[in-house]
């Protein structure tokens, strides 16, 4: 399964990346809005540091808004997805875009028959929203089983599944068992995801240990 981060955060963006766990990252304009600055800055900056793929979404709703947008946050790079909402225009940008060999990610995705539609436009990944769903009393999780099993269904469909709006590390463990492609975690989720209390408890332990030999042997190196 591929990790993408969910953030426009060059600082998160750089620590996990330095760690060889970023296969990618999404970013979203609620999430650029709240790094502030000029997006530019931070889209430029994406694209340079990461190899993989990066969604930059439009913010037009119209089809050809859409269109022109996507071309131009293409040229950020070549690694550039373009992200377009769960709409009958992102469906109409999303064919055009992809039999142009730009790739496209749809996004506010809530239901199996909306990832069935979007795969059906030729898109690279679909992006079910499972915190929002479990938010309203939903569950999240179905949505991806169900459209894991349409997708299997149909060998045909290439779109990947990227599971988005991630709420904690159960969503990412629960994805991964299921099979979803990709998850694309917010960077507080994947710094709980490195840690557990035995490791610290017992590296503390280690340190300890290795003190006391040091005490009796104050020349000793490893
Ligand atoms: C995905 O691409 C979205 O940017 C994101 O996962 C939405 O998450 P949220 O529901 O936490 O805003």
């Amino acid at each position: 399964m591929k990790i993408f981060l969910d953030t426009a955060n060059l600082e998160s963006i750089r620590k996990f990346n330095d760690m060889g766990l970023l296969d990618g990252i999404t970013t979203n304009p609620s999430l650029m809005s709240k790094e502030g600055g000029n997006p530019k800055d931070a889209m430029e900056e994406i694209t340079k540091i990461i190899k993989g793929d990066v969604s930059l979404e439009v913010v037009s709703t119209e089809y050809s808004g859409m269109m022109e947008e996507g071309k131009r946050l293409r040229q950020y790079g070549k690694n550039v997805v373009v992200k377009v909402p769960m709409t009958p225009d992102g469906l109409k940008a999303c064919k055009s875009l992809s039999s142009e060999g730009i790739p496209v990610n749809v996004t506010l995705i809530f239901s199996a028959n909306q990832a069935l539609l979007a795969a059906k436009s030729g898109a690279k990944y679909v992006s079910p929203f499972i915190g929002r769903l479990d938010d309203v009393g939903q569950d999240g999780m179905k949505l991806i089983e169900d459209i894991k099993e349409i997708f299997e269904n149909y060998p045909d469909f290439k779109t990947q599944i990227l599971v988005a709006s991630i709420r904690h590390p159960v969503h990412v463990v629960d994805a991964a068992k299921i099979g979803a492609d990709v998850v694309t975690l917010p960077p507080a989720v994947l710094d709980k995801m490195l840690e557990h209390p035995l490791t610290k408890i017992g590296l503390e332990n280690f340190l300890a240990d290795w003190d006391k030999l040091k005490s009796q042997n104050p020349d000793i190196k490893i």
